[in-house]
């Protein structure tokens, strides 16, 4: 029967001994989306790719890709998938071409047409050894080996680490395209620009569990404000300690907040200080993310 899921988790956990890699994650991520993997380091985004990928065996929970069991199914989905790998490791001592037939020869599919435009367009020498290859030209290797089947689901685990930024506006432009295309994506990314322009959801993680998932504008929308203050004088840090704004900002007269607090009270408290001129300017989707990636808040910092 159809689904309209390219990826469903269900209670997915893992565990690495008594170390927390990934609890309780579910996550439903629909056929032909873009699904932004975000989260801190050691969140847990390449162990879930890794249990997707049937490299690692969940502790508990299961995960279904294409409505198939990735425990029980690893061959038939890995098929249909393609994937960049956070830690790429490559056959050092062949080249580059012959890696990629080792590779298509594995999955019994792979076009040499396919694998000439993309190196075109990667501008990647295949005559060379792995082994002499670059940071990049290695990043562009697996891109390579991911998009050489035309596969229906990407799983990309920072994808863009090590490309020059001609290249990165390349790799973006073959995701857009896939996209159009109806093919899913998966992208684990720390680099929020590239997230906002290419997904349509976020899920974000952390520590082990998922704490949003979300669409990019929804996220965009509810997105804190900030609170920009010209005061007439100078006015001392003890009194720019507002309920409901957090102090970002202090440059002489000029003084920027975030705001997350109740309106209310913040304007009354605002009311009561020497304000000469105020704007209330939209915060970045970086200056959004960035709650979630602090840890658990004892009191907000200052
Ligand atoms: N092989 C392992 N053995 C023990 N603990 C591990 C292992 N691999 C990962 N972990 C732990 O699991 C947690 C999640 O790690 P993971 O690599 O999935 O994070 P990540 O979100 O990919 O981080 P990053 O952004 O740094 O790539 C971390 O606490 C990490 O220390
Ligand atoms: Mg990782």
């Amino acid at each position: 029967m159809a689904t309209n899921y390219a990826i469903v988790t269900q209670d997915l956990t893992k565990f690495y001994g008594r170390q927390r890699g990934i609890e309780g994650v579910n996550l439903r991520v629909l056929e032909g989306e873009v699904l932004g993997f975000l989260g801190p380091n050691g969140a847990g985004k390449t162990t879930t790719l890794r249990v997707f990928l049937d490299l690692l065996r969940p502790t508990s929970g299961s995960a279904r890709i294409f409505g198939l069991d990735t425990q029980r199914h690893d061959v038939e989905i890995k098929r249909r998938l393609g994937n960049i790998p956070g830690d790429i490791a490559l056959y050092e001592s062949l080249k580059g071409s012959e890696l990629l037939d080792l590779l298509g020869s594995f999955r019994g599919r792979g076009g040499g047409r396919r694998i000439k435009e993309l190196a075109e367009r990667f501008d990647l020498d295949l005559g060379r050894q792995v082994r002499a290859y670059s940071r990049g030209m290695k990043q562009k290797l697996a891109i390579l080996q991911a998009f050489m089947h035309d596969p229906e689901l990407l799983l990309l685990d920072e994808p863009t680490l090590g490309l020059d930024p001609l290249m990165q506006r390349e790799f973006y432009a073959l995701l857009a395209e896939e996209h159009n295309r109806g093919k899913t994506v998966f992208l684990s990314s720390h680099i929020l620009s590239e997230v906002e322009r290419l997904c349509g959801r976020v899920a974000i993680i952390k520590e082990g569990r998922l704490v949003l998932v979300d669409e990019v504008e929804a996220l965009k929308r509810r997105k804190v404000r900030k609170m920009h203050i010209h005061f007439r004088r100078e006015v001392g840090k003890e009194d720019l300690r507002l309920p409901g704004a957090e102090l970002l900002r202090l440059e002489g007269q000029e003084v920027e907040f975030l705001m997350k607090g109740d309106i209310q009270t913040l304007l009354a408290a605002v009311a009561r200080l020497p304000v000469e001129d105020i704007a209330f300017p939209e915060a970045t989707l970086e200056e959004a993310f960035l709650e979630f990636y602090q840890p658990a808040p004892e009191g907000a910092a200052v």
